[in-house]
């Protein structure tokens, strides 16, 4: 029998510490009519909390949802992304800030970053929770980076594998344990 276990990488603690230097950060920019564009899906929780962090920084953010769904083929260097749910606020002369759960290949969110701009933004920022570092299959940096993650698949805090583990309160990766080879 298999069991399924998670190792923790990023506690609830750690993460919240860092949503408040983030939001502090953000706050210390001085954004010009702010409006907050979070990633769906993966993004929900990250936004939600930094949201409120932006709130304790002195921020009054506006608040929007895209989802986009990116494929990806192993042969082909470029994946192509879709819009699936578009922001419906206009965005021009607005300082906006992007929020997605990881920045791996950067295909999304420099999609959505090209998008934005071209719809009259003043500037587009990006906050990610994590970053995976030499993974970028586009030039794109985020400007606010929670944490730096190993290249493993992780999951929690919004993130999933196959819809599972969204709800988890922390970030952290899947360990498959065989129970039966174990007991032999
Ligand atoms: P990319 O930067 O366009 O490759 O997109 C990164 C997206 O892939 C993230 O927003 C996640 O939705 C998903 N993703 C990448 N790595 C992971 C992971 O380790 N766990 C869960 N989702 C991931
Ligand atoms: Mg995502």
């Amino acid at each position: 029998m298999q069991t399924k276990s998670i190792r923790v990488l990023f506690d609830e603690s750690k993460i919240a510490a860092r949503n408040e230097d983030i939001a502090r950060a953000v706050a210390a920019s001085k954004p010009h009519d702010l409006l907050v564009v979070a990633v769906l899906k993966g993004s929900f929780m990250f936004a939600a909390d930094l949201i409120r962090a932006l709130h304790r920084a002195g921020l009054e953010p506006q608040v929007e949802f895209v989802h986009m769904s990116s494929y990806r083929e192993a042969t082909v260097s470029s994946g192509q992304v879709e819009i699936l749910k578009d922001v419906e606020s206009d965005v021009r002369d607005r300082d906006v800030l992007l929020v997605d759960d990881i920045l791996e290949s950067g295909r999304t969110l420099a999609f959505a970053k090209d998008l934005l701009m071209a719809r009259g933004a003043r500037t587009v920022k990006s906050a990610v929770l994590l970053e995976k570092p030499g993974k970028r299959a586009v030039q794109i940096d985020a400007d606010y980076i929670g944490f730096e993650c190993p290249d493993l698949f992780v999951v929690g805090y919004g993130m999933d594998v196959a819809h599972r583990y969204r709800q988890l309160p922390f970030v952290g990766v899947v360990e498959t344990e065989d129970k039966d080879r174990k007991e032999q």
